[in-house]
């Protein structure tokens, strides 16, 4: 059996397969983010550590773990934890939409190496504006700084007791080579950080450690299992999904929504705001659209009407409808593709008396969507240009919202078969890679369930309304905060 743990923003997930890749067991544990000031978005670590050992109790309390050779790691990108030389956590870790840094990220984005080397825009999510803000903010705390670690490889040191981080997620700080897939001194200096700062560097299924002697005990697993490097989380679902060659895709409707390609080789372009990180294969890379808030914004309307997600869609029904007058901007915690602006922030233009529930719950729906639009086209800027994606994350159980996707966009939607084939699925094939050694062959495509066409008779209304969507965040630029 081979295990996956995935350290996501509103949970934590664990899948149990077996040796042909069936799942055998899952379990969950929920986590909430804190929100202190406007454009901050903090975790304690000592939640991700409660959740995964509640998810590992509940899996070993139905299963033999005996049996586990194997374990891969997922996570939530970009956070910065922060730890002193007796490796305690220093600070709540800084999260991946969290946009207070946004004055030293622009300032490193001025500094012409970091485009240069990382091939990334630095966007204030990034790790290491997040660590220039701690220098400017917090002195007494950066001057404790021994290691700073992504999420899931601070989990890793928790399972294994070694400071590793891998390729994939090591792209998202600012801080990689992302070409040469080492990180940079040069660009650590320019935050007065060095190489010792930073966890060692593996690919995603090396091996990255043993599990630790106690908690092999808890939960009767045998002392040789091995963790391997793992992924950030969208590296990981690629891996679940199989998206490991040029031409394949996936669209995440995540907490964050993303577009997902992979490519034939590294080609960043930096001036789209799209980002190019290496996969978690060896040689591989691949580029991918952000968006911040893709269920968190249904969620934040939900609450908001006083219903939930999952209420809301099933009330439209079935039928999709041409998009209406409401125009809903989704930048409830500022953009990164295609703006780069953490100060906008998200809106309702155009409600006439006839607005009710329903037809804003479409106009949030139809928003995200076309925020993803605004993806396919940043993609297709950098020359990668897609026909189909794979759906995965919580918003996919949605068909109703796939449909406006794929109208949107004008991607086929492909949905996988029953089962879940994201961040912990694909964790659970690193480990399995880790364990024999082995490497792309298991990342087979999930079975397709059914392809959501476009419908060609609402595809231009939906291209048209992208326009009134993009015309209406150039006249609000500027006037949020
Ligand atoms: C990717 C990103 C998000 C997080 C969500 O750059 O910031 O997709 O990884 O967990």
């Amino acid at each position: 059996m081979y295990l996956g743990l995935d350290l996501g923003t509103s949970g934590l997930k664990g899948v149990l397969f077996t040796e042909d890749q069936v799942l055998a067991d899952q379990a969950t544990a929920p986590l909430s983010v804190e929100r202190p000031h406007p454009g901050w978005s903090e975790q304690s670590p000592a939640t991700w550590l409660q959740a995964a050992t509640h998810v590992l109790d509940t899996l070993a309390a139905r299963n033999d773990l005996s049996a586990v050779r194997g374990i891969g790691l997922s996570g939530q990108m970009h956070g910065a934890t922060l730890l002193d030389a007796a490796d305690d956590v220093l600070r709540p870790c800084i999260l991946w939409n969290d946009t207070r840094s946004h004055v030293e990220a622009a300032a490193m984005d001025a500094d012409p190496r970091f485009r240069q080397i990382t091939g990334n825009i630095v966007f204030p999510g990034f790790t290491a504006p997040k660590l220039a803000w701690v220098r400017a903010n917090e002195p007494a705390i950066f001057a404790r700084v021994a290691k700073v670690l992504l999420p899931k490889d601070y989990l890793r040191l928790w399972l294994t007791g070694e400071h590793v981080a891998e390729m994939s997620d090591a792209a998202g700080t600012s801080w990689l080579d992302t070409g040469a897939r080492d990180w940079s001194d040069d660009l650590l200096s320019a935050t007065d950080l060095s190489r010792d700062h930073m966890p060692r560097l593996v690919e995603g299924a090396d091996v990255s450690g043993t599990i630790r002697a106690a908690l092999a005990d808890r939960w009767n697993m045998r002392s040789d299992v091995v963790v391997a490097g793992g992924a950030g989380d969208n590296a990981a679902s690629a891996i679940g999904m199989g998206v490991v060659k040029a031409g394949q895709a996936f669209l995440s409707l995540g907490t964050s929504g993303v577009l997902f390609a992979a490519t034939d080789s590294y080609a960043p372009d930096p001036d789209t705001a799209v980002h190019s990180f290496c996969h978690a294969l060896p040689g591989q890379w691949h580029q991918m659209g952000v968006i911040l808030s893709a269920t968190d914004a249904l969620n934040w309307f939900a609450r908001g009407v006083g219903s939930n997600a999952a209420a809301l869609t099933l009330a439209l029904g079935e039928e999709v409808q041409a998009p209406g007058d409401a125009i809903f901007l989704p930048y409830l915690g500022g953009e990164r593709t295609p703006h780069n602006d953490a100060a906008i922030r998200g809106a309702f233009v155009g409600l006439a008396h006839g607005a009710d529930t329903a037809s804003l719950t479409r106009a949030v729906l139809e928003g995200v969507a076309y925020a993803f639009a605004d993806c396919r086209d940043a993609l297709a800027a950098t020359g990668t240009t897609l026909e189909r994606a794979t759906a995965v994350g919580g918003g996919s159980l949605s068909t109703h919202w796939l449909q406006i996707l794929a109208n949107a966009t004008g991607l086929i939607i492909d949905v996988p078969e029953d089962g879940d084939f994201g961040g912990a699925f694909g964790a659970a094939r690193l480990g399995m890679m880790a364990a024999h050694g082995a490497g792309a062959e298991l990342a087979t495509p999930p079975r397709i369930a059914r392809s959501i066409q476009p419908q060609a008779d609402l595809v231009p209304a939906f291209a048209a309304a992208h326009e009134r969507y993009k015309a209406a965040y150039q006249a609000l630029r500027g006037l949020s905060g």
